[in-house]
Order: structure tokens, then C-alpha cells, then sequence
């Protein structure tokens, strides 16, 4: 059974409170509930982890290597800015998939660029939470 490490990023942890017109109303952890469930139905095993520290992440990834077999990543604000993720992910070359809740590309001109997806097979957004089953999907397609 394949092992799909799921990061959520910067302010993540505020899901539920957090302008719920664009991110919704499920609490991080009813996230993280649900991907655990649509793990099962998939077929894979899942561990969810958030953190607001980029260094943090890195770090995580880190600890992925030679252990999972994919990544989740909703990197949230970081997406648009952090070199430091898109290396981590290049460093551990762990097929992994970007996630963002809502349509990062019909909102501030900012949210158009991720400097992380380069380094991903590709990226689901503005899908709501069940972009997180379609990667999770997708990583247990890859070959290998
Ligand atoms: C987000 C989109 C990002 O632009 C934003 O900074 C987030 C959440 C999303 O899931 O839609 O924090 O990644």
C-alpha cells in the first residue's frame, strides 16, 4: 500500500474561521478526517500534518524521503513565494501534488504564480477539499 504524506500549509490551521466564502466551513481537522477517509477508499495509507513555519515544512519533507511514496502539499501563502519548499521538494524527488481549496488563478493577480508547482506532477485547485482525494487518486496511479 502506497504512503502519501499530506502537508497543509500557512494559516491552514484557521480553516473553519477563516473567510469561509472562499475556504469553506470544515475545521482542519474535519479536513484531515475526511482525507483519512477517502484514504481508505483509495486504498492508501495517510498521514496529515500542518505547520506555519516554511523551515518546518522543509524539514518535513525531508523526513518523507525513503519513506512515503508521494506528497500532498497545500503550501497556502508559501505557494506564491518560497523557494525553500520548491527545493525541498526537488531535493527529495518524491512525486507530489499541489493542492489549493480554492481557485488560486480567478483571485489576486499574486495567487497566479506557484514557484513550487514546477517541481509537482501538476496542481488541483478551486475543487474544494475533494482536490485532496483527486491527488491522493493520482499519486496511487503512478507507477512504481
Ligand atoms: C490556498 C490559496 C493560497 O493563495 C492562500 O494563500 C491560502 C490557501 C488554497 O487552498 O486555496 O492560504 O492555498
Amino acid at each position: 500500500m502506497k504512503k502519501i504524506l499530506v502537508i497543509n500549509g500557512v494559516n491552514l490551521n484557521m480553516l473553519g474561521v477563516r473567510e469561509p466564502e472562499v475556504y469553506g466551513k470544515a475545521t482542519l481537522k474535519d479536513l484531515h478526517e475526511m482525507i483519512e477517509g477517502w484514504a481508505k477508499e483509495v486504498g492508501c495509507e495517510v498521514t496529515c500534518v500542518q505547520s506555519n513555519y516554511e523551515g518546518e515544512i522543509c524539514e518535513k519533507i525531508h523526513q518523507a524521503y525513503g519513506v512515503y511514496d508521494g506528497i500532498v502539499i497545500n503550501p497556502a501563502a508559501f505557494t506564491h513565494y518560497s523557494y525553500a519548499i520548491r527545493d525541498a521538494l526537488s531535493s527529495v524527488r518524491i512525486p507530489a501534488i499541489e493542492v489549493h481549496i480554492s481557485n488560486v488563478h480567478k483571485r489576486e493577480a499574486f495567487r497566479d504564480n506557484s514557484v513550487i508547482v514546477p517541481e509537482c506532477m501538476g496542481q488541483v485547485c478551486g475543487l474544494g477539499y475533494k482536490g485532496y482525494k483527486y491527488a491522493l487518486e493520482a499519486l496511487c496511479d503512478v507507477e512504481g
